[in-house]
């Protein structure tokens, strides 16, 4: 149980303001009883991860330490290892990170670049820009290629900037596959094919923190050199922990790349991973949960795991189009199985209907970021979720719409509901 308490409100001149403030509320805000109450039954995690842990996982991870440099150790080292692959979808090396997401960024560029060398970037949104910042930090110089966020990576700008690279000074091109910030999934084949047409040397880098394990990713047949994961999202797993996949092509380059690394440096790593060890202490805890998500992965299928997750981005953008409200992806074959973001009207706050949302139904949604900050929130529909978990996190939209005073149009959760069902036999017959 937790308790919530929210800001005080004020009648104003005939008018309900905000305390604080100058957002108007509407009167049924405050009929709640200031919202500060106590929640009972679970917290409604629904951010774009870290993403709700299944019990299984969380059972698995409730045993004592172990010796990491013991034989149980390098069972659990080597297998863990081993069953990433299929994930990411290669036959090559996964190295595992005790780290976030970030750190793995990190790993990829020190790992296969040199001060100075050049690459490509594409404004893609919040997690390109961090990306971006991340390299120049290390005196890469980053082309950086403007974009709306709306519409994510266009593969005839990828052609068009490696037509004109002559001299091929591009060592990389750097992707974002699924922009959280904006829930645009960018297409990486197209993206493989426009080097491939240019005959462009340069490294292939993704970025799959959010789609791994929830959207179609694959590492070998697309030719991506650096897959960089984490384990807080479609894995289903605790923050943590996090990924390098590695190309051939990807690990040459790693004998002359000469930016200065310790910590994420593959060599050592790839040495002692050869019998299930590491180069430093491992997450040994996290890596008990990891063997267990992955193999409830396994056990479900990878290709109904993306099948489930389509499904249920599909009825969310149902219920979006009902409210009458506008999704931040412009580009239907762009839409992110993984969370959707959506526009409140102009004049409104995206935060403000977030926070009526977490103090009335005690459901986090996932904030707008940087340039979106209070025009957006976004709906995680990733990870260990169902169609019932999601017809209660659209009603807690729906209704948070509601008190917060946000226009639309009622009847979102009844369509995305007629979709699930009409969409259950059809489902059902893929697992079968
Ligand atoms: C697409 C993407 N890349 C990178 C990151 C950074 O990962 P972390 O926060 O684990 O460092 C995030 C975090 O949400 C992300 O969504």
């Amino acid at each position: 149980m937790g308790r919530c308490f929210c800001a005080a409100f004020q009648m104003a001149g005939g008018e309900i303001w905000k305390a604080s403030g100058d957002i108007l509320l509407p009167k049924q805000v405050i009929s709640a009883g200031d919202l500060s109450m106590i929640h009972s039954g679970r917290h409604f995690l629904q951010i774009p991860g870290p993403t709700n842990v299944p019990d299984r996982v969380l059972r698995a991870m409730h045993q004592p330490v172990m010796d990491h440099r013991g034989p149980e150790f390098s069972r659990l080292g080597l297998e863990v290892l081993e069953n990433l692959r299929p994930i990411f979808q290669t036959s090559g090396p996964v190295i595992i990170y005790p780290g976030s997401g970030t750190g793995a960024w990190e790993a990829a560029l020190v790992n296969t670049l040199s001060p100075g060398d050049r690459v490509l970037m594409f404004d893609t949104g919040h997690f390109s820009n961090l990306w971006r910042q991340v390299a120049e930090r290390f005196g890469i110089q980053v082309e950086y290629v403007p974009g709306n966020w709306r519409s994510g990576v266009s593969a005839k700008d990828v052609a068009e900037q490696l037509n004109a690279d002559r001299d091929h000074t591009f060592k990389a091109v750097i992707v974002v596959h699924n922009e959280t910030s904006t829930g645009v999934t960018n297409r990486i084949p197209e993206i493989r094919q426009a080097l491939n047409q240019e005959r462009h040397p340069a490294l292939l880098m993704v970025d799959t923190v959010s789609s791994l394990g929830a959207i179609d990713y694959r590492h070998e047949e697309w030719g991506v050199d650096v897959s960089v994961g984490a384990s807080q999202k479609g894995l289903m797993m605790p923050p943590g922990l996090s990924f390098n996949a590695i190309s051939e092509k990807a690990l040459a380059a790693n004998k002359t790349a000469k930016l200065p690394r310790s910590y994420w440096d593959w060599q050592e790593m790839l040495t002692q991973n050869r019998a299930g060890f590491f180069t430093y202490t491992p997450a040994t805890t996290l890596l008990y949960g990891l063997r267990e998500a992955l193999a409830m992965l396994q056990e479900e299928g990878l290709s109904n795991v993306f099948l489930r997750h389509d499904r249920l981005a599909e009825a969310t953008r149902a219920a979006v189009r009902t409210w009458g409200l506008e999704i931040v992806c412009e580009n239907p074959q762009k839409y992110s199985s993984a969370l959707t973001a959506v526009f409140v009207p102009e004049g409104h706050n995206a935060d403000l209907v977030r926070k009526v949302i977490l103090d009335a139904f005690d459901m986090s949604l996932g904030a707008g970021l940087s340039k979106l900050a209070g025009k957006v929130f976004r709906i995680g529909h990733l990870g260990s979720f169902n169609d019932l978990m999601l017809a209660g996190t659209l009603s807690g939209v729906e209704m948070g719409l509601q008190l917060a005073g946000v226009p639309h149009r009622s009847g979102g959760v009844t369509a995305a509901l007629q979709y699930l069902t009409q969409t259950k036999y059809e489902a059902a017959a893929t697992v079968r």
